[in-house]
């Protein structure tokens, strides 16, 4: 396969290695990844992360074990185990699903091209989801976004933060609150790291300050990413982005989900439909990172532990996706259907 490198998955030498994200901000830790359980595990404990990136890590994986030698069946057999990694994002599912076109016609050695193809495409559609959403934000806007949906979440720039990065490469000067997304941290963590590499100005705060700024008028737009958009314009995202969207609503602050074709759903009608992952209950009865780990609540605390929350059509003024933006109107007309 040719070299590939992007800033939390490369492939140099055909050796496949993932940026640790468990590890950061403080530790920037590079894994090998050889087998599909490597990978499985990786995604399971979040160390390969995001909708887009989880697809990609997936499909760079199975053109590896393709390279090396492994047979139709097992490919296939990994393939299955691969899907189950994680139930949300449906990039997942859509990239295994091209990989597994691509045995059918081509055989093994069809895989390693695809998975470029695929690798190359996101960087792409990335561009032009940033450039899209890049045109709706005004100079010097205050933008807020939740979780990480930037170089750490997808092959190139980004979903939201493609925007914001878009945004700053135009000299348009956003500035970012950054929720905090507990439980994993990963706006705390992940895009803290990604506003500071970028040289974003940023404010970090905790997920329930968020209604108290926007009550304040210090929020001008709202841009998150998605795991999975259902056909209806429903979507799932980390969980807190449906208490964002209601207090935007509430406070009549635009609220924009971004994301390229490769999150949207077609066959899931509604987001009653988006399977939803739940997690361990550690994860809400402490924290860990590269700072070690916490425990702070009782250790049998009975918890709740879901790591994605559906937001309703009706609240989002805006779907930026990488073939253009949508409204309301739009999306119930059927956009996302073609
Ligand atoms: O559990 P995570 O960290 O994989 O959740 C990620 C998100 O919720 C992102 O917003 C989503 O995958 C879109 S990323 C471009």
């Amino acid at each position: 396969m040719k070299d590939l490198l992007a800033t939390s998955i490369r492939c140099l030498d055909n050796q496949l290695e993932v940026l640790d994200q468990h590890q950061l901000p403080h530790k920037e830790i590079w894994l090998p990844c050889r087998t599909a359980d490597d990978m499985i595990d990786m995604i399971k404990k979040l160390q390969i992360r995001g909708a887009p990136l989880i697809g990609i890590g997936a499909s760079l994986l199975l053109a590896r074990l393709a390279e090396d030698g492994m047979g139709e069946a097992d490919l296939r057999e990994a393939a299955s185990r691969l899907r189950a990694a994680r139930p949300t994002a449906v990039n997942l599912m859509n990239n295994l699903d091209s990989m597994l076109t691509a045995l059918d016609t081509g055989g093994p050695d069809a895989l390693p091209y695809t998975a470029e193809q695929l690798f190359e495409e996101d960087v792409r559609l990335c561009q032009k989801m940033s450039a899209n959403g890049a045109n709706l934000i005004a100079a010097g806007s205050n933008v807020l976004t939740h979780c990480n949906t930037g170089s750490l979440a997808t092959a190139g720039a980004g979903t939201a933060i493609g925007v914001i990065t878009a945004l700053q490469a135009q000299d348009k000067h956003p500035h970012v609150y950054v929720d905090e997304t507990r439980p994993l941290l990963q706006g705390g963590r992940l895009t803290a790291w990604e506003m500071q590499k970028l040289g974003v100005d940023y404010t970090l705060i905790c997920d329930n300050m968020a209604a108290l700024l926007m009550a304040q008028g210090k929020v001008d737009a709202i841009l998150v990413g998605s795991d999975r958009i259902a056909a209806n314009g429903d979507f799932a995202n980390k969980v807190g982005t449906y208490s964002l969207a209601v207090n935007a609503h509430y406070h009549q602050v635009p609220f924009y989900v971004v994301a390229p074709y490769t999150t949207v759903d077609p066959a899931c009608p509604n987001g009653a439909a988006i399977p939803i992952e739940e997690r361990s209950a550690q994860e809400v009865q402490g924290v860990s990172g590269s700072f070690g780990e916490v425990l702070w609540s009782p250790k049998n605390a009975r918890v709740f532990n879901p790591a994605f929350d559906v937001t309703p059509a009706k609240l989002v003024t805006g779907w930026i996706l990488d073939n253009g933006v949508f409204d309301q109107e739009q999306i119930a007309q059927g956009a996302l259907l073609h």
